[in-house]
């Protein structure tokens, strides 16, 4: 096991990525603490991983508010008693990400900008007392290829540039305390983020959103949310335990184009 006896909050879940990470961790003998805004997803994640024989609990916390953040961190502390492991995953495309720069709000611009980038940061300065406290630790960041390249998403693009210089930015200040960061910048994943589900398409309009991805793609499919998890995993074990400030890009060659 990878991760015995750790202590992992993921944010975010309830559902996709943080949803695969969370029960991928729990295999690896990580106690998880899932955090999410949606109650539901959020509690079922953390039940199906009881029933998978893990440690889990769920909390409920909107990652775009410190009040939120610092709950979450501490709902991890106060059940499983120390932190060693976060991953910032919580994320929204925002209601309409491939808007022109004239079209975007100033109201989606905050929300997406206060989720992806506002939240990592936050949960990031709860989490790193907890860290220290631990004798080190490992932060994770969903980035995004959008934060690589223009994807025509202004508001989601910049969030997650964000995240990539945060990572560095971070990585730089907490290397001699024995904690690392780095990020993940994933691709088209199969997710509803991705199928558009937030945004009312029907089943069959989603199903022609991921085929289209998938004829565009140089695998001729799109991933899985366990492709990033896996990777996760293993920025957030010691077996990376030389590696900070990385982005990785995991994007069946798509940014290779
Ligand atoms: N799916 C992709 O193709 C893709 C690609 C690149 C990056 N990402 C990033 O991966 C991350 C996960 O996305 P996903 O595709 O799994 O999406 P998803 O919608 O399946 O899961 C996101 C989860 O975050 C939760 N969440 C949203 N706002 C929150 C908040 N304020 N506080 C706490 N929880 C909140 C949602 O309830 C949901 O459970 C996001 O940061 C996203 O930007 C996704």
């Amino acid at each position: 096991m990878r991760l015995k006896e750790k202590v992992a909050l993921i944010t975010g879940g309830g559902s996709g990525l943080g949803r695969a990470t969370s029960l991928l961790f729990a295999k690896e003998g990580a106690k998880v603490a899932v955090a999410d805004i949606n109650a539901a997803s959020g509690a079922q994640t953390a039940a199906d991983i009881g029933e998978m024989g893990g440690d889990a609990v769920f909390v409920e916390a909107n990652v775009a508010t410190a009040a939120g953040a610092e709950a979450a961190v501490r709902g991890a502390v106060e059940r499983f008693g120390a932190l060693h492991i976060l991953f910032n995953n919580a994320g929204i495309a925002g209601t309409r990400t491939m808007a022109s720069i004239e079209e975007v709000t100033e109201e989606d611009w905050d929300r997406v900008l206060g989720v992806n980038l506002k939240g990592v940061f936050l949960c990031a300065k709860y989490a790193v007392p907890e860290m220290k406290k631990a004798g080190g630790g490992a932060i994770v960041n969903t980035a995004s290829i959008a934060g690589i390249i223009g994807l025509h998403a202004h508001a989601y693009g910049a969030s997650k540039g964000g995240v990539v210089i945060l990572t560095k930015t971070m990585a730089l200040e907490l290397a001699k305390k024995g904690i690392r960061v780095n990020a993940v910048a994933p691709g088209f994943i199969d997710t509803p983020l991705t199928r558009g589900s937030y945004r009312g398409l029907d089943d069959q309009q989603q199903a022609a959103n991921v085929a289209r991805l998938a004829d565009e793609a140089p695998m001729g499919r799109i991933g899985q949310p366990e492709d990033i998890a896996h990777a996760v995993l293993y920025l957030a074990s010691d077996e990376a335990s030389f590696v900070t400030g990385h982005t990785l890009v995991v994007d069946g060659g798509f940014t290779a184009q």
